[in-house]
């Protein structure tokens, strides 16, 4: 039996219009500093005020949010007592607010990050629904069931906890392109190439069905026609529009198959050297597919990657598999070139000696991280090490 999981979904623009629909009147509002400085809030406290409903404020979201910001954030929602959580802004934000609704619902001395787990009834709902409001195009954290959380060890070290439980995903999400206007050329591409990682993972992950598939499908060919007009002009309204409706569609796809081993690589150099999460699975993606591809046992991912290749036009339908998927990758690299996204860990100013410091480190840890489990090919540590030379060194995969 299968599911699919998906918030209620307004988009286009002038949909946030919508929070005059939502009931509840006393609103708690996660966001970043940034967004607060930049006053996008504005733009949503200020839609609150005209519909006379109260609100609070939570600004202290960081990049890679810390599970001590959500615990935080978590207090300060407690003592308010909101009946509508808004989380507003990228996945960070989106993740915390995520996040602090399962605090505020299970308000006792035990409960921790740790419980958001598959098996774990969170009960969400009873005291307040849940908004997430991305405003960037490329989480898709506004459809999803997952929270990435850093953790500081003891020793120093963080680690991204990749949480999941169905009951995470938003009461509504309130897709409007008006908040991605002002998104810089940098940031769109690095939270784009999150979507397409989302997608092209999304349709080879051993959970891929159906209507992941479809979602995913249509994203790609949305992205690779809207995002390079994204990139050379942040003001072009019908490429943010279709930005923003393919993030969102790529969210639903990966939200309901899984990604795979490229998330796992990303969420550990992310987290041992401060890349953000973007640019970091944007950055495998190609080596990913390829090692997918050369899989010695199985010709899954060629198929499907062949079939999607044809589908968005990368490649002739009298095309092979094997021809059509690597013109699949090839079409992966292309985009990269054109909206000037690094193709290789060298191009990010990470120090080849750094780098080698740390890979046995990155090799161990990528087997932590969920992501690689659905993945069509796993990898143990070594071929872990593998890849992440590969991609330092900008080579493509022969393995
Ligand atoms: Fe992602």
């Amino acid at each position: 039996m299968w599911y699919f999981y998906s918030p209620t979904i307004v988009f286009g623009p002038d949909s946030l219009d919508f929070l005059e629909n939502i009931k509840g009147n006393k609103i708690f509002i996660v966001t970043d500093p940034d967004l607060v400085k930049l006053k996008l809030v504005d733009i949503v406290t200020d839609k609150l005020k005209e519909l006379s409903k109260q609100y609070m404020i939570f600004s202290e979201v960081e990049p890679d949010p810390h599970e001590d910001t959500i615990i935080k954030g978590a207090e300060k929602c407690k003592e308010y007592a909101p009946d509508l959580i808004i989380g507003f802004g990228g996945g960070s934000s989106m993740d915390t607010a995520k996040s602090i609704w399962a605090f505020y619902e299970n308000d006792r001395p035990d409960f921790g990050v740790d419980d958001f787990h598959p098996f774990q009834d969170l009960n969400l709902g009873r005291k307040a629904k849940m908004i997430a409001i991305p405003t960037t195009a490329g989480t898709g954290a506004e459809t999803t069931w997952a929270v990435v959380i850093t953790r500081i060890k003891e020793d120093g070290t963080n680690i991204k906890l990749e949480q999941v439980n169905k009951e995470l995903i938003p009461t509504y999400a309130i897709v409007d392109p008006v908040f991605t206007k002002g998104l810089p050329p940098k940031l769109t591409a690095a939270t784009g190439f999150d979507a397409v990682a989302h997608i092209l993972e999304g349709l080879i992950s051993s959970w891929k069905n159906d209507f992941s598939d479809a979602l995913g499908i249509r994203a790609f060919d949305l992205i690779q026609k809207y995002l390079p007009r994204a990139y050379k002009d942040g003001s072009d309204e019908e490429a943010r529009e279709h930005m923003s409706n393919a993030a969102t569609m790529a969210g639903l796809c990966f939200g309901n198959s899984q990604v795979i081993l490229g998330h796992s690589l990303g969420h550990v150099l992310g987290a041992t050297f401060h890349v953000p999460h973007g640019l970091a699975v944007g950055l495998f993606l190609p080596y990913v597919l390829q090692y997918c591809l050369n899989d010695p046992e199985n010709d899954e991912a060629k198929e499907i990657l062949g079939r999607a290749s044809k589908m968005v036009g990368l490649a002739d339908w009298s095309d092979s598999d094997g021809a059509a998927s690597k013109k699949l990758i090839q079409g992966v690299k292309d985009l990269q070139k054109q909206v000037d996204f690094p193709q290789a860990i060298k191009e990010i100013g990470i120090s080849k000696e750094d780098f080698e410091a740390k890979l046995d480190f990155m090799g161990e840890m990528c087997l932590e991280s969920g992501a690689g489990v659905m993945s069509p090919r796993s990898a143990d540590s070594t071929m872990y090490k593998k890849l992440y030379q590969y991609a330092y060194d900008g080579k493509d995969v022969d393995f």
